[in-house]
């Protein structure tokens, strides 16, 4: 065998350095594509292979920080934490993808404890992971790295955060140690949220006071901030904060019973706004509908109230013959012997317990049991 050329021997040694060098990598960061991401060549598991499969061990691995729903162009401080009793050197490695599995943002390191590694995968997509300081636990059996995501400048649709740790033996070999991976996913700003009626209500007579069961079905919910359903009595024009069924921030809440309101109308309308996270709110209209008192039970209600002297006079509608007003709760002497009782109703004394500048609640009851809506009434000052 003819000695190697003085060139020859240059490109050995470097070749020995160079492997060396792929070799020593493995512990100052592992190679690019071990996140388990679509589209990676596996896990770290790959090699280190002691538990063929990853999330096997009694540790786990963990993401912090990421919004649910993102702001493009915003920068985010994210936290890999790896975890394991008893465990006391750590690796990781992240990678922030679109759903078509391209890269999506820009992530950067924060400090000397990890790193991007120059190699990209498929789609352009980086891999943060951890340097070889940064292996040491930082925490009891546990390490967290803060990496930073920049949000794709527009709207990227959901972004996928994989991401794979190990609790290793710290033996510096890729034997005895334990893997794990997971996914966290990040919101689009306008990842779909819709919100759909299910009761129409097109054309329907409801009874005041009847019960009304009321629901919708909605998309996108970790992008739901909230969901008010409200009512209108006028096609829809105004949806007054007086008319309000409904007020929740748990969006897996789909249905409300609504006692009907005593708001006589043939332009009766329901509206269920969905409050987003980001970006507007959406709606969902039901058709017209119709509100009467069932003919037998018209609910008592009070449109105002005066004060003269000792003697008080309530003015509303459905009043009963027998009805009786109550004052704070109390019942006060009532005569409804005007020539249109259904409307008036006069307290002889009750004015006398409402000092002038005074606040009190007032109710209408009639004789089957019916009361109105409490009446806050505050005597002038004479
Ligand atoms: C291509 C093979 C390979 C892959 C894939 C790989 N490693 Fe390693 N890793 C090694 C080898 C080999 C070592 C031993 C040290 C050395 O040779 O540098 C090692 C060592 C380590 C150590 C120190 C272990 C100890 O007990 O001291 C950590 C931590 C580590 N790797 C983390 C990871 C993480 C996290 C992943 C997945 C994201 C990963 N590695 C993927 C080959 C790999």
């Amino acid at each position: 065998m003819p000695s190697l050329s003085g060139k020859r021997k240059l490109q050995a040694i470097f070749l020995v350095l160079f492997v060396t060098s792929v070799a020593y990598a493995k512990i100052t960061g592992p190679d690019a594509g071990y996140t388990d991401a679509p589209g990676d060549l596996g896990n770290c598991t790959a090699c280190h292979d002691t538990f063929e499969v990853p999330n096997v061990g009694p540790g786990s691995v963990n993401l912090s920080g990421a919004p649910s729903v993102y702001n493009p162009g915003q920068q985010y401080t994210l936290m890999v934490t790896v975890q394991q009793n008893n465990r006391h050197r750590f690796g990781f490695q992240l990678t922030a993808l679109d759903q078509t599995g391209n890269r999506a943002g820009t992530l950067a390191s924060v400090s000397s404890d990890s790193q991007v590694n120059p190699e990209t995968g498929f789609g352009g997509r980086q891999y943060i992971e951890h340097t070889q300081i940064g292996t040491l636990a930082t925490g009891v059996s546990s390490r967290t790295w803060a990496i930073q995501w920049i949000a794709p400048s527009t709207d990227a649709g959901t972004v996928n955060f994989w991401f794979a740790g190990n609790a290793a033996n710290d033996d510096d070999t890729n034997q005895g140690d334990y893997i794990y991976t997971k996914r966290v996913s990040s919101d689009s700003p306008t990842s779909a949220v819709t919100v759909s009626l299910e009761s129409q209500l097109g054309g329907v007579v409801l009874t005041a006071g009847s019960q009304y069961m009321l629901s919708w079905s909605v998309t996108g919910v970790s992008n739901i901030d909230n969901v008010e359903v409200r009512y209108s009595t006028d096609d829809g024009a105004t949806f007054s904060i007086s008319n309000q069924i409904f007020f929740t921030t748990d969006p897996s809440v789909t249905s409300v019973n609504w006692t009907v309101s005593n708001t006589p109308t043939t332009h009766g309308v329901v509206r269920v706004l969905v409050g987003k996270k980001s970006g507007d709110a959406v709606q969902a209209l039901s058709r017209t509908f119709t509100i009467t008192g069932d003919g037998g039970v018209s609910i008592p209600a009070i449109s105002g109230a005066t004060a003269s002297a000792k003697k008080l006079f309530v003015y509303g509608q459905n009043f009963a013959i027998g009805a009786v007003v109550e004052l704070n709760g109390d019942e006060q002497g009532t005569l409804n012997d005007d020539n249109d009782p259904s409307h008036f109703l006069r307290c002889k004394k009750a004015g006398k317990k409402i000092a002038p500048g005074s606040t009190v609640t007032l109710t209408v009851r009639n004789p089957d049991g019916t009361g109105s809506a409490p009446f806050a009434f505050t005597r002038p000052l004479e």
